[in-house]
C-alpha cells in the first residue's frame, strides 16, 4: 500500500513539466513551438535564456532525485527498500515523459534520470554524467550524449555494481530513453540534428 503511494508521488511529481512551468514563469515562449518541440533543458536553452536551461535542469534532476531518496532514507520502515526506490524514480520518469498536467506531452526524460541515477547510487550518476559531459564536449550534441549515456547506464550498473534489485527500472529508464530519441537519432544520421548552443528562430 505504502509503495502504491509512493509510486503514485513519484509519478506525479515526474508530471510537473519545469521546461514548461521555468518558461511560463519567466515569461519566455512554450518550448513545444520552436526547436525540437521538446519541453526539457537542452530546447529551452535554444530559446537563448541560459538561466531558464539551468532551472529546468535542475528542477527536473530534483523531481528524480528527490523522490528516490525519499524512500531510501525513510522507506524501510514501511517495506520499501532499493528496488522499490528505483521504481519510485522510474515513476517519476515515466510522470516525466507523458505527463498527467500537460496533455500526457512530456519530454524525453534526460535530466530525470539522471536525478535518479544519482539518487539511487551517487557513483554511478557521477560516472553516468561524465560519459554524458565526454561526448557532449567532443561531438556538440545534446541528443548523442544522452543516447550514449543511457546506454553506458545499465552498463556499468552491472560490470561494476553487479545485478541488483535497482537494474530493472534503471533499464527500463534507459530504453525508454533512448525510444523518445528516435527523431533525434534519424536527425543524427541525416546530419541535420543541431548542435548544442545553436538557438531556435522562432524562441523568444
Ligand atoms: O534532453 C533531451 C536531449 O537529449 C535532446 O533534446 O531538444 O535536442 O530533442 P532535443
Amino acid at each position: 500500500m505504502f509503495s502504491v503511494l509512493a509510486l503514485l508521488a513519484g509519478y506525479l511529481i515526474g508530471s510537473l513539466s519545469f521546461a514548461v512551468i521555468v518558461s511560463r514563469v519567466m515569461g519566455l515562449s512554450d518550448p513545444r513551438s520552436y526547436g525540437s518541440g521538446n519541453p526539457g533543458a537542452t530546447n529551452v536553452l535554444r530559446s537563448g535564456n541560459k538561466a531558464a536551461a539551468i532551472l529546468t535542469l535542475v528542477f527536473d534532476a530534483l523531481k528524480g532525485y528527490v523522490p528516490v531518496a525519499l524512500v531510501l532514507k525513510y522507506g524501510a520502515p514501511y517495506g520499501m527498500e532499493e528496488g522499490v526506490a528505483a521504481l519510485v524514480g522510474l515513476a517519476a520518469f515515466i510522470g516525466h515523459l507523458w505527463p498527467v498536467f500537460f496533455r500526457f506531452q512530456g519530454g524525453k526524460g534526460v535530466a530525470t534520470a539522471a536525478g535518479v541515477l544519482l539518487a539511487i547510487n551517487p557513483w554511478l550518476g557521477l560516472a553516468v554524467l561524465a560519459v554524458w559531459v565526454a561526448m557532449a564536449v567532443v561531438f556538440r550534441y545534446s541528443s548523442l550524449a544522452s543516447l550514449t549515456a543511457a546506454v553506458a547506464a545499465p552498463l556499468l550498473q552491472m560490470l561494476i555494481w553487479g545485478v541488483g534489485p535497482e537494474l530493472p527500472a534503471i533499464a527500463l529508464m534507459s530504453l525508454l530513453l533512448i525510444w523518445r530519441h528516435a527523431p533525434n537519432i534519424r536527425k543524427l544520421m541525416a546530419g541535420t540534428e543541431s548542435k548544442l548552443g545553436q538557438k531556435a528562430a522562432a524562441a523568444k
